[in-house]
């Protein structure tokens, strides 16, 4: 998405598909949920039950802080960032979030996406240089943003390739860029990459695969599963496609498939009847989001970019939600 735009629409979009509860914001405490019950706190803390945990679990969501950083190595890609460029996040907002979560002795540190808002070096020197000083266990999945060059040519699933390679690969620590998992705690935690929207036919293998389990299981992508009212920008919206792409002049790459790929809304399904899912996180909208399909609960982080973060704490419980 375009991030100027962006930064204004996510709280009109919030909750659309959410009966019976207010939308939640970070700062008030609400509880939600006609599945299993959950609430937000002042600080964006997330607190839920989940059945099938031998114990508490603690993980950090943090998505679209959008560092801007550029130096001499990459001038032969100024005209691909400058336009990005103009909108750098301040230098310590990854670290503000750390170093909650070093406090809060999390599990892991899950970054969402658009950490960076373009693949130079210095964003990666530095995003690299604050999870190192951190010290604390984390997994990755790209954003849009991640590896995207404005300008550049080729389609967006050849530039995720192409700037994965080049760049971002040691961001998985060995996992597959656009499918892995990682048993965290009794939690299956997986990573799937949608961030050029498509879903592909092996990544919905990958996710039933995973599903079938047993496990709690919690998905991680940068743009959020569409729910009815959602917006063009999320992932699975049967509108979506050439005519409906908002920013592809804008952000100088090529349009929009005529639609995605059959996988996608098939993925979609997937994850909505995943009987033991604990939720679908994500970034993108930049503003919390918090949505409900079936008895599957969405949540999208605010952007990091002011240091914010969503706190997650999952207890364990009866098969019935409740808290044991
Ligand atoms: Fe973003």
């Amino acid at each position: 998405m375009e991030t100027n735009r962006r930064d204004f629409i996510g709280a009109s979009l919030a909750f659309a598909a959410m009966a019976g509860c207010t939308a939640p914001r970070c700062g008030e405490e609400r509880k939600c949920g006609t599945g299993r019950p959950f609430s937000f706190d002042s600080r964006c803390t997330l607190r839920m039950p989940m059945p099938g945990l031998k114990e508490p679990v603690n993980f950090f969501v943090i998505g679209d802080t959008h560092f801007g950083f550029h130096d001499s190595r990459d001038d032969a890609y100024a005209d691909n960032y400058k336009r990005m460029a103009k909108w750098p996040a301040p230098k310590d907002a990854l670290a503000k979030a750390l170093d909650r979560a070093k406090k809060a002795q999390t599990d892991v540190v899950v970054l969402v996406g658009d950490i960076i808002s373009f693949p130079t070096l210095a964003n990666l020197d530095h995003l690299r240089g604050e999870l190192d000083r951190a010290g604390l266990p984390w997994l990755y999945v790209a954003g849009n943003h991640d590896w995207h060059f404005e300008g550049e040519s080729g389609s967006d699933l050849e530039q995720r390739a192409r700037w994965t390679e080049r760049r971002l690969k040691p961001l998985y620590q060995g996992g597959n860029p656009i499918m892995y998992s990682r048993m965290v705690k009794g939690v299956r935690m997986v990573m799937i990459d949608n961030s050029a929207y498509h879903v592909l036919p092996e990544q919905l293998a990958f996710w039933k695969q995973e599903a079938a389990k047993g496990d709690p299981i919690a998905l991680f992508m940068h743009i959020p599963l569409w729910v009815e009212g959602w917006s063009i920008t999320t992932c699975g919206n049967p509108k979506w496609g050439a005519a409906t792409d908002p920013y592809w002049e804008i952000e100088r790459r090529e349009r929009w498939a005529d639609r995605l790929m059959p996988s996608t809304y098939a993925f979609r399904e997937a994850v909505f009847n995943t009987p033991n899912l604990v939720g679908v996180f994500t970034g993108h909208i930049h503003n919390l989001l918090v949505g409900q399909a079936g008895q599957a609960l969405l949540f999208s982080v605010p952007t990091n970019r002011t240091g914010a973060c969503m706190e997650v704490r999952l207890s364990p419980a009866s098969p019935t939600g409740a808290f044991t």
